[in-house]
């Protein structure tokens, strides 16, 4: 039994304007990215960023989240917490920015190099983001089912090999940060529901270097590869309309 909650075109305009913002906020986030600087320089620049333009950080005191964005560096997979770490050369980091205006969310995030890095990271990150394309464009299709994503995002990451992350998934978004559908990132049995005009959800893969297995930090929130190998990750939010999926979260 489904409960997605269909938008209006108004609540989708509402859903824009949070998005485009967000990722004005990640694209600046990102622009800052080099040997030097720490994930907490990065969270205080998105605080304040967001405070300012009327918003509210999404992720602070979400479920007890101490911070107002998400910093996943190398094998963090997601929910990286911001502090006194020093990016160094050769890093990957994942910034997560989500950001509530007049009541609805946006949520993106992107992967980004800290100076040269390895030719293994560098092929994660395209792989990563061509699982995002990918699977956006399958939303493009007649007919198509959430169940979709996951199987073409599941094909490109297994024929690089790397693998999919299980544990975490996108998500309906609107009023709510997180809501129905659940949007996996792999193949499964069960064909999902229909995508159809007025969803609103992410699309958010999280692709590993080694084994698809992850384990949370004493934290709470840090998920780290169990082996040790990278993690990337991309992330938009995206709403069908009469005219097919459009990404909210662009400048
Ligand atoms: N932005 C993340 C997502 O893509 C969720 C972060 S929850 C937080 O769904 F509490 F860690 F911020
Ligand atoms: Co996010
Ligand atoms: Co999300």
């Amino acid at each position: 039994m489904s409960r997605i909650r269909i938008k209006s075109a108004k609540e989708i305009a509402l859903i824009r304007d949070s998005s485009r913002l967000s990722a004005e906020i990640l694209q600046l986030a990102g622009e800052m990215v080099k040997p030097g600087i720490t994930t907490d320089e990065i969270n205080t620049f998105v605080h304040d960023y967001t405070v300012k333009h009327g918003a509210v950080p999404s992720p602070l005191n979400y479920n007890g989240f101490p911070k107002s964005v998400c910093t996943s560096v190398n094998d963090v997979v997601t929910h990286g917490i911001p502090d006194n770490y020093v990016l160094k050369k050769g890093d990957i980091i994942n910034i997560d920015v989500t950001s509530q205006l007049k009541g609805y969310h946006g949520d993106c995030s992107a992967t980004f190099a800290v100076g040269e890095i390895s030719e293994e990271a560098k092929e994660l990150m395209q792989c990563s983001l061509d699982c995002l394309d990918a699977g956006i464009e399958v939303c493009a299709l007649p007919q198509a089912r959430i169940s979709d994503i996951g199987a073409v995002i599941e094909d490109i990451a297994t024929e690089r090999d790397f693998t999919v992350v299980r544990d975490y998934c996108g998500h309906g978004i609107g009023r709510q940060f997180h809501e129905e559908p659940l949007v996996l990132h792999y193949r499964q049995n069960r064909p999902g529901p229909v995508i159809r005009e007025g969803m609103v959800f992410t699309i958010e893969p999280m692709i590993n270097a080694g084994d698809w297995r992850v384990r949370t930090l004493d934290d709470g929130w840090t998920v780290l590869t169990v082996d040790g190998s990278l993690s990337a990750q991309y992330e938009h939010t995206i709403a069908i309309t009469k005219n097919g999926p459009e990404i909210l979260t662009v400048v």
